[in-house]
Parts: structure tokens; C-alpha cells; sequence
């Protein structure tokens, strides 16, 4: 993203262009940044060679998921919907694994018959369940233990899950019963351990405690794990001041934990990959006198973005156009819809805006799209992919007629 001759671009594309010829809102993603992401990934933890299983649910556009593929990534899934997806993208069984905390039978049957790299169980329930399953089918299924390290990630709490009041995974004492009875279960075969303490971690300490918990309980469990699967959770820098998880230090820790051990490490990333890979444009419709600010009111709203109104997370805003003139008040960017939370910032000196200018919402590849909703019968955006000099339409904008 760069302003060239206060025009601001994006892959060489002026945003007032795209936004005039595809209306807003839009998102638009660079194939560029997440090719460039992957190969930043493989390049910081080369020494360690891991099998990374790009999270589905960070997004799940078909055509983001054939380009992730194409990069030969696995997949980490957490519904039948998501495997589907996955496999429908051309990413093959033997790279993805499926977590999550309520797995249904029938979600447990596909995967066995998709025949899937791992099944990472989170109870003891799950796993007589699957044991079920294995049995009436005769197969033996591969399966993995999430521990739940209590762990603090150190991140917003809504998206931390490595703590011990936290849903996830099961506590130490219940790793390793579950261990002691895998040990003998003739349809489970117990290859993996897996962690994931939350979501947009930019300290590395979190992880360093991490490991040290899961290096205790594999001596305390005399069990050889052939995958430890360390979830995902990489943060990215939102707020472009330059805080980043540093990953050299986490990759050097992992090379450390992996001595005397054969296993082989497996990655979830959603955010690191997609994260910085969008932007949404969107249009002021309205801009309103308030208090002692003023209200733009953008045609993006919470349900294209719902990031801001759920965690508070900040996301930039960037002027399509850049100008000198600086407004007379602080500015909310706001939506159309219906409720005070739908809210994105309030920023106290913006340059002077005018209503119908474009605006760039960064970082939204992310739980995006992913969790965008038709609330108050908004149709979805379109979503754009640049791949080099050429534009694709990866997702039409819905039609109000659908949602009837
Ligand atoms: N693995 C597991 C088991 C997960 O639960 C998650 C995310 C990931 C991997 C990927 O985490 P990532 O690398 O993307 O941080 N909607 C929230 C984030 C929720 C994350 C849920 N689990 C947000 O917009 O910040």
C-alpha cells in the first residue's frame, strides 16, 4: 500500500479506481502479500521443517484456499463444512487436521472416511466417541490429545483459549489419562499432541512457557508423540508500529525443544497468512455533525467487519486520497446499521474528509469475510483478488434477492 501522487495503491491498483468500477464495499486481496507470508513462514522455520496447516477459518474463500494450496500447505479444520472446503481446494487428506471442542459424529465419521492426517481430540467423551466410530468401521484412526497448558497468551481475552477457565483442550492430569487408555485402545492410534493458547500473540514468552509445559508432560507421559502439533496464533502488526512476534526466537526454541525428540511440528496459522493480505474500501454515504465530533458513516458496516464491535481491535484507516487539510474535529467511522456498536474508530486528527470519498479499512484478510453476516439484510461484499497485473472476481456481492 503506497500513495503515489496522493493516490493510495494497492498492487499498483488506484483504490478510487477499484472502488468506482466494482462499487463498495469490496474486499480486496493481494495474492503478492500472501505468497509473500507463506514463504516468510517457511523461511523463519526452515531448521525445523514443519508441516503447516493453514487455518481454514481465518477465511475460507475457495479461491484464497486453491492459492494456499498451491503454496503446499495442509489445512487445520474445525467443521465437516471446512473439510469439505479444504478438499474441495485441492488440499490433500493427508495434510489437514481437525480440531475443535464439539466435533459431531457425523463430522467425526467423514473425516475417518476422508481418511485425514489427525483428529485432534479435546475430551475424553470425544475420544470414546471416535473409538466408537473406528470400531463399527474397523479402522484404526490417528488421532491427537489437545492439552490445554494453562498458559496465559497474553492477547485479548476474548480470543485467548490456553487458559485453564478456558473451553479447550484437557488439563494435565487428563492428558495423561487419556494417554495411559490410548495406550492400550486397539482402534486409536495416539500420534499427536496439540496446543494453541489463542490468537494474535505479538509476545514471545507465551510461547516459550508453552513449550516448556508441553516438553514436561511428554517426559512425565514416557509416551512418544510421532506430531506436536503447536496451533497457531502468530500475531500480526495492526497497528503498523512495528510490534511483531519474534519469530526467529520462537523457531530457535523450537529447534531446542526438539532436541532428543523425533517428532515432527505442525503449525496453524490463519492470521499470519492472511491477515495483512486485505484491505476493505468503502464509501462515505454521510458525514454527521455530532457532539464534539464528527460521525462519517461509511457503507461498510459491522457486519462486513464485525472485528472492531467484538474484541475492540483496531484496524487502520487510510484516506483513498491524501490531503494536507486537517478536519476541525475528531472523527467516528462508522456504520449504517442499527446498534451503537457498530463502531470502527474514532480517531482524533484525521485529514478533512469529504462524503463520497473512498476510505481503506487494512488488515482485514483475516476473520473478515470469515465472519461477516447478512445482519439487517446486507448483502455480502464482493471480494477481489489481485494476482499480478490482473483483477479476479473471487466472490460475486451477494444479491439482495438471495437473501429473500
Ligand atoms: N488453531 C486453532 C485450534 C484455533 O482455534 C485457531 C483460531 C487457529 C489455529 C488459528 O489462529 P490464528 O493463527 O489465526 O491466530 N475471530 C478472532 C480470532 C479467533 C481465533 C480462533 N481460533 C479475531 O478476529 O481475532
Amino acid at each position: 500500500m503506497i500513495y503515489k501522487k496522493n493516490n493510495l495503491r494497492i498492487d499498483g491498483f488506484d483504490v478510487g479506481y477499484l472502488g468506482r468500477k466494482y462499487k463498495t464495499p469490496i474486499y480486496c486481496y493481494s495474492l503478492k502479500k500472501i505468497n509473500n507470508n507463506i514463504r516468510n513462514l517457511k523461511t523463519y522455520f526452515k531448521k525445523i521443517n514443519p508441516l503447516i496447516c493453514y487455518a481454514v477459518k481465518a477465511n475460507t474463500n475457495l479461491r484464497i484456499l486453491k492459492e494456499i494450496k498451491n503454496n503446499n500447505l495442509g489445512a487445520d479444520v474445525v467443521s465437516k463444512g471446512e473439510l469439505m472446503k479444504a478438499l474441495k481446494a485441492g488440499i490433500k487428506p493427508q495434510n489437514i487436521v481437525f480440531s475443535g471442542v464439539g466435533k459431531t459424529s457425523e463430522e467425526i465419521k467423514f473425516a475417518i472416511n476422508k481418511k485425514i492426517l489427525l483428529i485432534n481430540a479435546e475430551s475424553k467423551s470425544e475420544i470414546l466417541e471416535i473409538e466408537k466410530i473406528a470400531r463399527s468401521k474397523k479402522k484404526s484412526v490417528n488421532i491427537g490429545i489437545r492439552l490445554n497448558p494453562n498458559t496465559d497468551a497474553k492477547t485479548l481475552s476474548q480470543i485467548s483459549t490456553g487458559k485453564k477457565e478456558n473451553k479447550f483442550g484437557v488439563d494435565q492430569k487428563i492428558f495423561l489419562q487419556l494417554v495411559e487408555y490410548l495406550k492400550k485402545s486397539k482402534y486409536l492410534n495416539l500420534k499427536c499432541l496439540s496446543v494453541h493458547i489463542g490468537s494474535q500473540i505479538l509476545e514471545y514468552k507465551p510461547y516459550e512457557n508453552m513449550l516448556k509445559v508441553v516438553d514436561r508432560i511428554i517426559k512425565k507421559s514416557n509416551y512418544k508423540f510421532e506430531y506436536i502439533d503447536l496451533g497457531g496464533g502468530m500475531g500480526i502488526d495492526y497497528n503498523h508500529n512495528n510490534s511483531k512476534l519474534d519469530l526467529q526466537k520462537y523457531s530457535k526454541n523450537i529447534q531446542k525443544f526438539l532436541k532428543k525428540k523425533s517428532c515432527k511440528i505442525i503449525f496453524e496459522p490463519g492470521r499470519y497468512i492472511v491477515g495483512n493480505s486485505a484491505i476493505l474500501i468503502t464509501k462515505i454515504i454521510y458525514i454527521k455533525e455530532g457532539y464534539n465530533k464528527d460521525f462519517v458513516i461509511l457503507d461498510a458496516a459491522m457486519n462486513d467487519l464485525i472485528r472492531p464491535a467484538l474484541y475492540g481491535a483496531h484496524h487502520r484507516f487510510l484516506p483513498s486520497k491524501k490531503t494536507k487539510k486537517l478536519a476541525k474535529k475528531a472523527y467516528e467511522f462508522v456504520g449504517p446499521i442499527c446498534e451503537s456498536t457498530d463502531t470502527f474508530t474514532v480517531i482524533k486528527k484525521y485529514q478533512k474528509l469529504n462524503e463520497k470519498d473512498f476510505l481503506v479499512i487494512c488488515d482485514v484478510g483475516a476473520y473478515g469475510t470469515s465472519l461477516a453476516s447478512n445482519y439487517n439484510v446486507r448483502p455480502k461484499p464482493i471480494e477481489i483478488l489481485i494476482k499480478g497485473s490482473k483483477i479476479q472476481i473471487i466472490n460475486k456481492r451477494q444479491k439482495i434477492s438471495e437473501l429473500m
